[in-house]
């Protein structure tokens, strides 16, 4: 669903892009069902493949369907979308572990035809004389990371970074945030209540690389924007709500800074 106020603000605006963070389905019965099952999944490192067997298929299918009106808001936008995946989004690695019925139509088939959104994850792109950078993680970190699945964590926000031309002309989208910045869960119904959810080697890279802006999303209570060294860091809030980010950038500087709350 795509909240009202969020189809007035795209309205109002004179917008030249969309800088999305993912997480495009609704998840709450999922969330619930990991959630009563917390223990057994932290400790399993193959706890994602045995999500299936947990949750009804009736409960997979309607959450997958729920990014398509989420993808048809953000293809009427007209201008274009770049968008990062987040750990509730059904991309087509994922699909793998869904059970058949679900993996008919992945987030990549879904966009396909959708000439203005762009997954962000190998590519970057130009954008109105900026540089457009994103991650979209092969495997999610949700869990327990295993060696393997953090070496090609690192590897692949490493190679991202490697790709930056000019710092202050960088724009770096990802879904989780830096560690230690917007990153602290505050909600009581979840076991990550007073954990920092934020990745390491987000905060290595950034302090490195410095890129002018590196948008994240995921906590939903931690709309902000916090500088590490030179660089805004800045999660735009949660949508589902109604909240959103409005970002006016200059030459190599963030000139506005608007959240709509
Ligand atoms: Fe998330």
């Amino acid at each position: 669903m795509v909240p009202d106020k969020l189809r007035e603000i795209a309205s109002s605006y004179a917008l030249d892009g969309c800088l999305c963070t993912g997480d495009l389905c609704q998840v709450d019965e999922i969330r619930d069902i990991i959630f009563k099952h917390f223990g057994k999944f932290r400790e399993d490192k193959r706890s994602t493949a045995r999500l299936k067997d947990l949750v009804p298929i009736e409960v997979f299918l309607s959450s997958a369907d729920s990014m398509q009106c989420v993808l048809d808001f953000l293809t009427d936008l007209k201008v274009p979308v770049f968008l990062s995946v987040g750990n509730a989004d059904y991309t087509s690695p994922r699909m793998e572990m869904m059970p058949p019925d679900v993996r008919k139509a992945s987030l990549e088939q879904r966009v396909a035809g959708m000439k203005n959104i762009h997954l962000l994850g190998k590519e970057s792109f130009d954008f109105n004389g900026f540089q457009i950078l994103g991650h979209s993680p092969s495997k999610m970190p949700d869990f327990s990371r295993s060696t393997r699945a953090e070496r090609l964590w690192r590897s692949e926000v490493e190679d991202l970074f490697s790709k930056i031309v000019n710092p202050r002309r960088a724009i770096f989208v990802t879904h989780y945030p830096p560690y230690g910045t917007l990153d602290l869960v505050h909600d009581p119904g979840s076991p990550f209540h007073g954990e920092h959810a934020g990745d390491k080697f987000y905060v290595e890279l950034i302090r490195k690389h410095q890129p002018l802006v590196f948008i994240c999303g995921h906590i939903h209570e931690q709309q902000g924007k916090v500088d590490i060294g030179c660089t805004s860091v800045i999660n735009p809030g949660y949508a589902y709500d109604g909240q959103a980010a409005i970002l006016t950038l200059g030459e190599g500087v963030v000139e506005e800074l608007d959240f709509v709350c």
